[in-house]
């Protein structure tokens, strides 16, 4: 090495030199704000707890306190009931952007890893990919399901089908997990409607190559394929809706006001509900045929009786949820748009005083 590269590489290394004291001031102003950011999450956390606890004892002495009240105290009585309600609403907003302990099923395959996500843009892509994650997979097995129909005598395609299923599910289970964590207000019964698919992707894997199971595939290749096709519907559903709440109120060109993102919804619903009923009549078929199979003197396999069942139960929950879903959404009181309209959106609307 020549003495002039020497020089230069010195001079090249003084300047990084200096370079890097600045990144060591940013560094520790960065631990020092994570440090303070931690604490007053912390902080929060604790007094919002506490602020509940306070205000379920008001509640209970509001409760307790006698029936005969002048007009005015019970005026003042339905006004503290009126900021209550106003304050709970604005604590679900502040917990928005505030970390959350796991949930038992997260614990259990996570640990307690911090699957919380503090801004909006970061719920967002989360909650968008899961939809797109979604539809891919749902495209993949329809392909798979068209393949299954000219492919007859090959086992292994059933099952690589079956077993896509189980890891689909079982992933779905996981990333909504993350979602309910995060504030997303899914159903309980949808995470479980996910558990009990996984449980019967598993049973029909397993389910031997018999009579029974010849009977069957067939119906069972267009009850996949029927149900893909409502996931794809579902997801534009999805989507657009997510779409909406995040620019509500922002886009005045494309009229995205509440009145217009409601008139959209009940489109939207109208559309999907009868491809979904009829999925759900879809499972109920499925249930009465597996179980006359079952009642068949060649049927051998437990398999049968079990997947009845759970059609059934799958028939059951989904068509129970979703009029739950409706009834919610006909009465106004249901939909909290204040709420929705700042879950997605950038700008908060907590008083910033
Ligand atoms: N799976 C996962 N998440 C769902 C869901 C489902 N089936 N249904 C609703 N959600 C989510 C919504 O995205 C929303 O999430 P967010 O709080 O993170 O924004 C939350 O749950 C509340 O949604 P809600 O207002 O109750 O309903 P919606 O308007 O989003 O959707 C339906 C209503 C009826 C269209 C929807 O529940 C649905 O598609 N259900 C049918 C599902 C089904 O039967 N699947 C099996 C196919 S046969």
């Amino acid at each position: 090495m020549s003495n002039a590269a020497l020089m230069s590489c010195l001079d090249d290394w003084n300047d990084l030199e200096k370079e890097y004291a600045q990144l060591e001031t940013d560094h520790k102003t960065y631990v020092k704000q994570l440090e303070e950011m931690t604490a007053t999450q912390k902080k929060c956390l604790a007094s919002i707890a506490h602020h509940r606890y306070r205000m379920k004892r008001i509640q209970d002495s509001v409760k307790r306190a006698g029936k005969e009240l002048s007009e005015e105290e019970v005026e003042s009585l339905q006004k503290l009931q009126a900021s209550v309600q106003e304050r709970k609403i604005t604590f679900r907003e502040m917990e928005e952007v505030l970390p959350h302990k796991n949930g038992l099923y997260l614990s259990i395959i996570l640990g307690q890893v911090n699957v919380s996500l503090l801004n909006k843009n970061d719920k967002y892509d989360y909650k968008h990919e899961y939809e797109r994650f979604k539809l891919t997979v749902s495209y993949v097995i329809m392909i798979l399901a068209l393949a299954m129909t000219f492919v007859t005598e090959y086992r292994w395609i059933d099952a690589v089908l079956n077993f896509l299923l189980v890891w689909y599910y079982c992933t779905l289970t996981i990333r909504e997990s993350i979602l309910v964590v995060n504030g997303s207000r899914i159903k309980g019964w949808w995470l479980t409607h996910h558990f009990v698919s996984t449980v019967c992707a598993g049973i029909s894997l397993i389910w031997p190559t018999g009579w029974t199971y010849q009977q069957f595939r067939r119906q069972y290749i267009i009850f996949t394929l029927y149900i893909s096709f409502v996931y794809v519907m579902q997801y534009y559903y999805q989507s657009g809706s997510l779409y909406r709440l995040r620019t509500l109120g922002q886009r005045h060109d494309m009229d995205i006001t509440v009145e217009g993102f409601m008139s959209w919804m009940w489109k939207g619903m109208t559309f999907l509900l009868p491809f979904l009923f009829g999925g759900y009549i879809f499972q109920l078929y499925n249930a009465v045929v597996l179980f006359m199979l079952s009642r068949e003197p060649q049927c051998k396999e437990w398999q049968v009786i079990v997947l009845s069942i759970i059609h059934f139960l799958l028939f059951a929950g989904n068509t129970i949820t979703t009029l739950m879903v409706i009834r919610q959404k006909v009465k106004k009181d249901g939909l909290n748009l204040t709420f929705l309209q700042n879950k997605y959106r950038f700008t908060s609307h907590l008083k910033s005083n």
